[in-house]
């Protein structure tokens, strides 16, 4: 088969208003044919709006949506090689898996269905219950026939709106997996929403991270995660260490920043704010790339770290690592995660310590956006 792109979706300048409120404002982007791209947002940034555009359920205000070579937006949606698997995946409760997969074949009345059929039970790993009713099986493997039965119209791309979502757990992370195997194995494009950062990152090639209405950065989850351009990113994917400083000068590809009474170095290529002398940027680390030594070995951190001091006011232990909350000048609230290796037990609440990384692993943010956009988001859903 040659490929012709035609699972390549295209949005151009693609809008949604419903009144005098944007739902998602101008909106270009490429999803490349055979790719596992993911939207990523908070409740409300408007997610599903967007896919339900590509899928013809909602009409745009502005703009076009193409599939490869063809512009869609006046075809409905059942004109569109385009198929949706919700939340709520509403199988046909009174027919077996075997007759739920089969749907989409027999109403195009195709009548020889069983080798499809056994094919696509087979990749979702169900053939065994081919004959069962949907409400005998559990939660996930429900979610596995519907994908099955969006698969097995061969679609070009696969929309999934939070298809997770009802899982628990564990249950998700064991079906992040086998979408990611599932998507591999078929080679169409999938563009999944979700709300779970955790879940972005791990399924998908591509990630745009959508805040109110628009795409603020898209890129490998590696990308997002390594180099953030706003603070809502590095807040809301994984945990960021968020610290003001005012920039100092500048010297050999660096820039060297002042904050509270030290110095910081920040690579200048990892910063994506223009950065002059007196002028302010934020200053950014993972918790992951800070190491924590006791005040009183000080002297043992290599030269040419950035260093912080400061007070450990909690630690949390999670089995893999440690999670430390240290008070210092520059920070309230540093969160610094140390893998359970070699524990120092000195490092204890109250105990005086020198949080040092690498000037390579800090990146550095334009100082004029809220510091904490993206966190309150992350806090909310974990409450649910
Ligand atoms: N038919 C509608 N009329 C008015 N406003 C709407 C309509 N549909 C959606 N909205 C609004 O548009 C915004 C985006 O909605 P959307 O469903 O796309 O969000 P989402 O990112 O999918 O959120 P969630 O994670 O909660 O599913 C929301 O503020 C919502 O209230
Ligand atoms: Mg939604």
């Amino acid at each position: 088969m040659t490929k012709d792109h035609g699972g390549d979706v295209r949005l151009s300048g693609i809008s949604k208003t419903y009144g005098s409120f944007t739902a998602v404002h101008p909106l270009d982007l490429t999803v490349p044919e055979g790719s596992f791209f993911a939207l990523l947002g908070a409740s409300g940034c408007g997610k599903t709006t967007t896919l339900r555009m590509i899928a013809g359920l909602e009409e745009p205000s502005s703009g076009t949506v193409s599939l490869g070579e063809q512009d869609v937006t006046r075809l409905p949606p059942h004109k569109r090689p385009v198929n949706t698997v919700f939340q709520s995946y509403a199988l046909f409760p009174h027919l077996d898996i075997f007759e739920n997969v089969a749907f989409g074949l027999r109403r195009r009345g195709i009548r020889s269905v069983k080798k499809q059929v056994d094919e696509m039970l087979e990749l979702v790993q169900l053939g065994e219950q081919a004959r069962k009713k949907p409400h005998q099986l559990s939660g996930g493997q429900q979610q596995r026939v519907a994908l099955a039965r969006a698969l097995i119209n061969r679609p070009k791309v696969l929309l999934l709106d939070e298809p997770l979502g009802a899982l628990d757990l564990k249950l998700r992370r064991q079906m992040q997996w086998e979408l990611g195997r599932i998507q591999t194995e078929v080679g169409i494009t999938f563009v999944h929403v979700t709300h779970d950062q955790e879940e972005a990152m791990t399924m998908a090639d591509t990630v745009a991270v959508m805040n109110a209405g628009r795409v603020e950065q898209l890129g490998s989850p590696l990308d997002l995660y390594e180099n953030p351009r706003t603070t809502f990113v590095a807040n809301f994917l994984g945990t960021s260490n968020l610290i003001e400083a005012e920039v100092d000068s500048k010297s050999g590809g660096d820039i060297v920043l002042k904050a509270g009474d030290g110095k910081l170095v920040l690579p200048e290529a990892r910063c994506s704010a223009p950065a002059t002398a007196g002028g302010r940027v934020l200053v950014g680390v993972r918790p992951e790339k800070i190491s924590l030594t006791h005040a009183d070995d000080a002297g043992d951190v290599p030269v040419g770290r950035n260093r912080i001091t400061g007070k450990i006011t909690a630690t949390s232990f999670t089995g893999v690592s440690t999670q430390y909350a240290v008070d210092s000048s520059v920070c309230p609230e540093f969160v610094v995660y140390v893998q359970n290796i070699d524990r120092d037990p000195r490092l204890v609440p109250g105990a005086d310590a020198v949080l040092h990384w690498s000037p390579a692993h800090t990146f550095g943010l334009d100082a004029a956006q809220d510091i904490d956009a993206g966190v309150e988001t992350v806090e909310e859903e974990a409450a649910v």
